[in-house]
C-alpha cells in the first residue's frame, strides 16, 4: 500500500512541475512556428509596398514554417513606435521593421535588445548603431538615383528643367534618391525649380504638379521617387494640354517599376525611365530567419538587385515576365 501511495506522490508532483513551467522562452510557440512580428510602414501606400507586403506573407507562411504578424504603422513614425514596443511586449521570436523615418529607433530597438528579440530590417534602415539590428534587406537608393540621372545625363545633357517629387521625408528611400538627384543637378548645371513630398500618393503628387505648371511654364523634367507619384504628375500635365512623356514631352522619370506602370510607358511613352526597387523581400527575409536559427553570422547589408527600364527598350515579354 505504501509504495502505491508513493507513486501516485510523486506523479501528482510530476504534474504540478509540469503545471508550473513557465518556459525559459516566452516565445514558445506550441505549434513549433517561427512567430514573426513585421511592423510595416504602410500597408496601402503603394503598389510596392502592397507587393512588398504580399511577398512577406507569401515567404513567412505557416507552410514554410512561420507564424507572421503584420502591423500597419499607416506612415505615422509614433505609432509604429508604439506597434514595434507591442511586438516586444508579445515575445516575438524575431522582429522585421520596414521603417517609416529612419531617424528616432535608438531607445526601442535597445529595448528589443534587451528583451532578447532579434530584429531585421527590410527595405528601409534605422539611423541606429548596427548592433541594435541583425541585418538589413533592401535596395541601393543613392545608387537607384544614380543611375536614374546617368540616363537623364544621356538623354537631355545639360537641358534639364526640372520639379522633384519626393516621398515621406526621411524614409530611406527618400534619402537616398533625393541626394543622388541633387548632386547629379549640381554636377551637371540642371535646374530644380521645385522639390516637394507628395507621400508616395497620386493623388498629392498631382496637385503638387498642378501648381508648378503654373509656377514653371518651362519645367521638362519631372523626377517622381516612386510610381504612384510619377503617375499623379503625368494626370496634371495631361490636364494642362501638355505632353508627358516621348521623345518632345515633358520627360518623366521614375522608381519602382511596377508592372501597370511599365505597361502605361510600353503603351504610351509617358514615363520615359524606370528604375527598379525590388519589393519582392520575403524569400530573402525567411532565408535571413532560417541562417539565424541555425546560428549563422549574416552580413550588416543584404542588398537585393534591380534593374532600369527606357522605354524605348520595353518588350510586352519583359512586362510579362515582371513578378510584381
Ligand atoms: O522604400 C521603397 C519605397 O517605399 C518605394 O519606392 C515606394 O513606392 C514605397 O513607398
Amino acid at each position: 500500500m505504501k509504495i502505491l501511495t508513493l507513486l501516485l506522490i510523486v506523479i501528482a508532483m510530476i504534474f504540478v512541475l509540469a503545471a508550473c513551467d513557465n518556459g525559459t522562452n516566452s516565445n514558445d510557440d506550441s505549434s513549433g512556428l517561427i512567430r514573426v512580428g513585421f511592423s510595416q510602414c504602410d500597408l496601402t501606400e503603394s503598389d510596392w509596398r502592397k507587393a512588398n507586403t504580399a511577398s512577406m506573407q507569401e515567404s513567412l507562411s505557416e507552410s514554410n514554417g512561420f507564424s507572421l504578424t503584420i502591423l500597419d504603422a499607416q506612415n505615422d513614425p509614433d505609432k509604429q513606435l508604439a506597434d514595434v514596443r507591442n511586438l516586444i511586449q508579445q515575445g516575438f521570436d524575431y522582429i522585421v521593421i520596414a521603417t517609416v523615418q529612419e531617424a528616432g529607433w535608438e531607445t526601442v530597438l535597445q529595448q528589443a535588445r534587451d528583451a532578447e528579440i532579434p530584429v531585421i530590417l527590410v527595405d528601409r534602415l534605422a539611423d541606429v548603431s548596427e548592433d541594435l539590428y541583425v541585418t538589413w534587406v533592401g535596395a541601393n537608393f543613392k545608387g537607384e538615383g544614380e543611375t536614374a540621372v546617368r540616363w537623364l545625363q544621356n538623354f537631355r545633357g545639360s537641358d534639364v528643367n526640372a520639379v522633384h517629387l519626393q516621398g515621406v521625408m526621411g524614409s530611406s528611400a527618400q534619402v537616398g534618391r533625393t541626394s543622388s538627384f541633387l548632386e547629379g543637378a549640381a554636377a551637371n548645371g540642371w535646374t530644380i525649380n521645385a522639390s516637394m513630398t507628395a507621400n508616395w500618393d497620386t493623388t498629392q503628387a498631382m496637385e503638387i504638379m498642378q501648381f508648378w505648371l503654373e509656377q514653371f511654364p518651362e519645367i521638362n523634367v519631372v523626377y517622381a521617387e516612386n510610381d504612384n507619384m510619377a503617375y499623379g504628375a503625368i494626370q496634371a500635365i495631361e490636364d494642362a494640354g501638355l505632353k508627358a512623356g516621348g521623345d518632345d514631352g515633358i520627360t518623366i522619370i521614375s522608381f519602382d517599376a511596377n508592372r501597370r506602370f511599365l505597361q502605361l510607358a510600353y503603351d504610351t511613352g509617358k514615363i520615359n525611365y524606370n528604375v527598379e526597387c525590388n519589393p519582392l523581400h520575403g524569400p530573402r527575409v525567411a532565408q535571413v530567419i532560417q541562417a539565424l536559427e541555425r546560428g549563422e553570422i549574416l552580413p550588416k547589408i543584404t542588398y537585393v538587385d534591380g534593374e532600369s527600364f527606357d522605354w524605348r527598350a520595353l518588350t510586352q515579354e519583359i512586362i510579362d515576365s515582371r513578378q510584381y
